[in-house]
């Protein structure tokens, strides 16, 4: 019985480190789907309920007014008062990475 237990918590452990460790492994287009493709759509032409609503721009008309640059920053700081500033949540790479993911749609 005490066994028993002590093996249901380490598969429990077990289960919780390797969720966290999927967590971090999350690419910048599993983020980008998970958290931006409601607006930005999964293509990045923003044709969601989301994107219209909230007058989300297609990444090909985005990537001619800003640069990776320009885009990093608002991604950092949001973009009131729809878009978050992620920038909380997420660090400078994962910031750099969502950018470069986003821009790669518009080809
Ligand atoms: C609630 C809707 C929403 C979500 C979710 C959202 N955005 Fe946005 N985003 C907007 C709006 C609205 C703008 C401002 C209009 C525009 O430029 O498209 C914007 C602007 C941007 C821009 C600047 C585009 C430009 O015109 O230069 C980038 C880059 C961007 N978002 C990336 C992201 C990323 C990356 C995520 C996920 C981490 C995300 N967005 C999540 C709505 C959203």
């Amino acid at each position: 019985m005490r066994m028993n237990l002590k093996s249901v918590s380490y598969l429990i452990m077990g289960t919780a480190l390797l969720l966290s460790n999927t967590a971090i492994a999350q690419t910048a287009k599993d983020l980008f789907l998970d958290k931006c493709a409601v607006c930005h759509g999964a293509d990045g032409h923003a044709k969601t309920g989301m994107g219209r609503k909230s007058k989300t721009v297609d990444v090909v008309e985005a990537v001619k007014k800003s640069s990776e640059e320009q885009m990093r920053k608002i991604v950092d700081e949001g973009k009131p008062p729809y878009m978050d500033a992620w920038g909380k949540q997420y660090s400078k790479e994962q910031v750099k990475g969502l950018v470069e993911y986003f821009r790669s749609l518009a080809k």
